[in-house]
């Protein structure tokens, strides 16, 4: 039987962990700058925890979740998603006590039985950011600016930001009422999943990918003119803080975001490089997320990042940063090998990229391999370098060569790099 991984989980192969590495070091980066701390949650959470935080009505509940028994018959699912485990270990650890805000960060895999296809996966990785605390509009043009700037730094141009805001739970039902209206009025040409949406949760309408679903809420109400004054205020004030900021944005009323927490801003960062799966990023403002799972009643606000479509982004945009060993080292007879060993580990501790040669080879053989290796400097030893105490080091480059002691080889090895 040949073994090959499941379907739509994929392997991250050395040339593809170049870009993985620098999109991550990036974000750490300006984590820090922004204040965000990491946490880390497990991947395993009570499925209860994403039914009722995510919603029941959502695809990722109702259809692509990896759920499984434990011995007592509980349910346990694989993260769909991070938000709602980060909201979880907030309260269980009582983190606002600490601090009233709290700006988190978190990386890794989740996973969701999707079709999958061209930047979607059933598991794949986010880096996600939620910040804690703060109901105002400046936290949200805060996370948004992080999100651009993540961007900005690895080098991405043409992403587009669309933001909405979905009301929030005193103008939201208002809005929900009017859209069930309008949808029961074509319910007929609704696909058979968008008939039951448009009686139990009208808004998930908006997710359908089927075309004559998408046509109709094209038409639909806008929730722009059912804001209440405070989320209207709330948004323009957001409008504005990305304006001074010089961060442009398309005004998206359709965007609900396929998770039912969100109030207020959502906001989704997108491509046009990537086919049907254009969206690098999502978020948005969950303020009853919180109180919903038990614990205070806290606002928040976050996003994250899909890390393949991005990586998949990079290695199109850029080259992989291609690197070479400082140094190999050709030991010819056993004395010379046993010597090797110990100088590979000691030039290796002081942090130079050392390779050597297992079993025992000529010369010339030595030369090919350290040549395909693409070895910046060779080290030539053998018994007669051993007992003059004088190694010979080789620029593979200009192919000039000096002796070396081989005394304190450190130092020596060092002051050539
Ligand atoms: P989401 O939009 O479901 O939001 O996922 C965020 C990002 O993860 C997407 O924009 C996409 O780049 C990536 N993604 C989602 N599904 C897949 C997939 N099957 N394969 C590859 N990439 C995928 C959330 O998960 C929210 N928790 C975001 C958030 C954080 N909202 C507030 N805080």
């Amino acid at each position: 039987m040949e073994f090959t991984a499941i379907k739509g989980f994929k392997d991250v192969l050395p040339d593809e962990v170049g870009s993985w590495q620098r999109l991550e070091s990036t974000a750490r980066r300006l984590f820090q700058a922004f204040g965000f701390f990491e946490i880390k949650t497990p991947i395993l959470e009570r499925t209860e925890l994403f039914s009722r935080g995510i919603g029941t009505e959502t695809d990722i509940v109702s259809k692509e979740m990896y759920t499984l028994m434990d011995s007592k018959g509980r349910g346990m699912t694989l993260r769909p998603e991070a938000t709602a485990s980060v909201v979880r270990a907030y309260i269980q650890n009582r983190l606002y006590q600490k601090n009233p805000i709290q700006k988190l960060f978190t990386m890794g895999p989740m996973f969701r039985h999707e079709r999958p296809q061209k930047g979607r996966f059933r598991q794949f990785h986010q880096i996600n950011a939620e910040l804690f605390g703060d109901p105002g509009p400046r936290s949200d043009a805060d996370i948004i600016v992080l999100a651009m700037h993540l961007f900005d730094s690895i080098g991405f141009s043409g992403l587009r930001l669309h933001i909405n805001s979905l009301g929030c739970s005193a103008c939201r039902p208002l809005f929900k009422s009017k859209l069930k209206d309008f949808l029961l009025g074509k319910v007929d040409s609704l696909c058979v999943e968008c008939r039951r949406r448009a009686e139990t949760n009208p808004l998930r309408v908006f997710d359908c990918k089927v075309e004559k679903c998408k046509r109709i809420v094209a038409e639909a109400p806008s929730i722009m003119d059912f804001l209440c004054d405070e989320c209207g205020k709330h948004f323009e004030s957001l409008k504005d803080y990305l304006s001074r900021s010089g961060v442009s944005f398309v005004l998206n009323h359709q965007l609900v975001r396929g998770l039912d927490y969100y109030t207020r801003t959502t906001f989704e960062i997108q491509t046009d490089r990537l086919g049907a799966q254009n969206a690098v990023a999502g978020g948005g403002r969950y303020d009853g997320l919180v109180k919903l799972l038990g614990g205070p009643d806290h606002p928040a606000i976050g996003f994250a990042v899909g890390v393949e479509r991005v990586v998949a982004l990079m290695t199109e945009e850029f080259l992989p940063e291609i690197k070479y060993p400082d140094l190999f080292i050709a030991a010819l007879g056993e004395n010379a090998e046993r010597e090797a060993f110990q100088w590979v580990t000691d030039l290796r501790k002081v942090g130079l990229w050392v390779e050597t040669h297992y079993g025992s080879k000529g010369l010339k053989a030595l030369m090919k391999k350290a040549g395909r290796l693409g070895a910046k400097k060779v080290l030539i030893v053998g018994d007669d370098e051993l007992s003059s105490g004088k190694g010979v080091l080789r620029d593979m480059e200009t192919k000039d060569q000096e002796d070396v002691g081989l005394e304190d080889i450190v130092t020596n090895i060092r002051k050539n790099f």
